[in-house]
């Protein structure tokens, strides 16, 4: 009954963060998000359901599944079946296009991508706000990565609000804005605390409620001044978004610290180059890699300057990309 398909799915940097649920179970977030797809960082991966499996086989990059990443994908593929009626076992292989090893592994275009090959594997045709509202279940940030282009995640935060009420929608589509992220990245190391924990502790920090009571003026301007194409006018907010999202990891308890040395002296070093008059503004997800957001033009100027730095081992430039889709190049 099912047909193999293949879906191919970017990560995103997000420029508004997504840290802590008000339900964690359903990963409905505590707060909207803002993203831009990267088209240089994307997850390619083929799902089939197979009468003949005993259990789900799951491969990414050429090797077996570990036990906690089996589980996970396990859990996603029974949220699929649920929504298929079906209880068939699938085989799910999955590759990233960039070096497993640069530390950027992302479950937001591992789950986007998961959550397209495997409904459509499934016999389901969900439209792009079903597919965004079950990836979100899989990785609250893959959510953002069904969508094309510059995107938001609707959080639906009143006491009355269900699980189809959070979803990522378009804001503006890639080409609308040559943006570049160029990405310094300054550890290779697999993080020791995942995002998912750090979500579960977000309400051990004192700093939370602050937040959260300030955060809506925020994501209106950035929103604002990224509808603008604005870079000048939404660096700086995104800079202290960045910050904060830090902040709160750290004042956790027990704290979660993901900066390196080599992440504050990339920061100072963009900071210098403002005054300068390069624009440039860095943000960070949860790891010590620097993501620096520039215009086309200065995107080979910032990479090679990143470049000379002992400790950046390796600098990848992405533009705005595109939205979760279909293609026919089988991983099996
Ligand atoms: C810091 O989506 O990785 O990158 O829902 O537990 O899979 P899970 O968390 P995840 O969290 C991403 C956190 C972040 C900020 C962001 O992308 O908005």
């Amino acid at each position: 009954m099912s047909n193999k398909t293949t879906a191919i799915a970017c990560s995103n940097i997000a420029l508004i963060k997504y840290w802590g649920n008000f339900d964690a179970r359903l990963r409905m977030p505590l707060n909207d998000s803002l993203s831009m797809n990267l088209d240089a960082l994307t997850t390619q991966t083929t799902v089939e359901f197979e009468d003949a499996l005993e259990q789900d086989v799951v491969v990414v990059n050429d090797a077996a599944a570990d036990e906690k990443t089996w589980n996970r994908v396990r859990e996603h593929l029974d949220r699929l079946r649920a929504l298929a009626k079906i209880s068939t076992h699938a085989r799910v292989h999955s590759r990233n296009n960039f070096p497993s090893a640069t530390g950027l592994a992302s479950s937001a275009s591992a789950f986007a991508a998961l959550t397209l090959a495997g409904a459509r594997a499934a016999g389901l045709a969900l439209e792009e706000r079903a597919l965004s509202i079950v990836a979100r279940q899989g990785s609250g940030s893959a959510a953002r990565s069904i969508p094309s282009g510059f995107v938001e995640w609707l959080a639906a935060t009143n006491v009355t609000s269900t699980s189809d009420q959070s979803y990522a929608r378009q804001l503006m589509p890639p080409d609308a804005w040559d943006l570049r992220d160029v990405i310094a990245i300054v550890s290779r190391d697999a993080k020791k605390v995942g995002s998912s924990e750090g979500h579960a502790l977000v309400n051990t920090s004192p700093f939370l409620g602050e937040r959260i009571s300030r955060l809506p003026t925020r994501y209106h301007r950035v929103r604002r001044e990224l509808l603008n194409k604005n870079l000048k006018g939404m660096g700086t907010e995104i800079e202290a978004e960045a910050i904060e999202l830090h902040l709160l990891a750290m004042t956790s308890r027990p704290p979660i610290f993901y900066w390196a040395p080599a992440t504050v002296r990339v920061m100072d070093a963009v900071r210098q180059w403002r005054e300068e008059g390069l624009q440039a503004y860095y943000t960070l997800d949860a790891g010590p890699n620097v993501h620096v957001l520039v215009e086309a033009k200065d995107a080979d100027e910032v990479a090679s300057r990143l470049r000379t730095f002992a400790d950046v081992q390796d600098v990848i430039v992405s533009g705005a990309g595109g939205g979760a889709r279909v293609n026919d190049a089988h991983l099996f």
